[in-house]
């Protein structure tokens, strides 16, 4: 890896890209990709099974704390375990997308993530995406973006990676994700919001090479100031 190391937080709305970018950057620096929506998706997953209610923050909680939640790195895609079970593709389904800004509006799973996230990045060396990341997780991240894309290009985005029997059509599926992002920025917790210090990108009509690419040189010149 180059030398010093950085930490760099990407966060932004649904289907910004946040997550091909950040693997494309991490794989450029040699450096760590961090995927922390998808560790409240694995939450999500649990909570659904346990049949506890998304509302019950010490219930969700407590299982929170019993949760093993592993990130294996992969250079196309990351797989992602609980307690040792393979839940990668099953995080990705609408039911987790229509649940998961409930869990992670709850104050105990917040925090238990973001204990987790902070341990993840202590070596230095990782690009972390997600909501709140540069405001909250990684306050001292040398390196912070704010990735952002039109709602209509967030919606096709994310209508390319789903799964076609789950059979919705672009115009809700936008819906969804316009209501998913008012949902993530006006709960109380660590909300997703713009930091003061965040570089702003918008991706629109860009190629996820590009924006990679603008990311890279931004962290190479961070790397130089310190
Ligand atoms: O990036 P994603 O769509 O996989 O994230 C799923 C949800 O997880 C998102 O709607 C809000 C939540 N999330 C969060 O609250 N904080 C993060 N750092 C990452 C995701």
């Amino acid at each position: 890896p180059y030398s010093p190391r950085i930490n760099i937080a990407i966060d932004g709305p649904a289907g910004a890209g946040k997550s091909t970018v950040a693997r494309k950057v991490a794989s450029a620096l040699r450096y760590i990709y961090i995927d922390t929506g998808a560790m409240y998706r694995a939450v999500t997953l649990k909570v659904l099974e346990s049949g506890l209610s998304t509302e019950d923050n010490e219930g969700v909680g407590r299982l929170a704390d019993g949760l093993d939640i592993v990130l294996l790195p992969g250079a196309e895609s990351q797989r992602v375990l609980v307690n040792g079970e393979d839940v990668t593709s099953r995080i990705r389904t609408l039911d987790i997308n229509r649940n998961v800004s409930y869990v992670a509006r709850l104050a105990d799973v917040r925090s238990r993530m973001a204990e987790l996230q902070r341990r993840m990045a202590l070596e230095k060396g990782v690009v972390m995406d997600g909501r709140d990341i540069g405001t909250h997780v990684l306050p001292d991240a040398e390196l912070k973006v704010f990735l952002t894309a039109t709602p209509r290009e967030r919606a096709k985005r994310r209508f390319l990676e789903l799964d076609p029997n789950e059979g919705i059509t672009l115009e809700q599926l936008e819906k969804e994700i316009t209501e998913r992002d008012r949902l993530d920025q006006e709960r109380n917790i660590a909300p997703l919001l713009q930091a003061h210090d965040a570089l702003l990108l918008d991706s629109t009509g860009k190629t996820v090479d590009e924006v990679a690419e603008e990311i890279v040189q931004w962290g190479l010149a961070a790397v130089r100031t310190i």
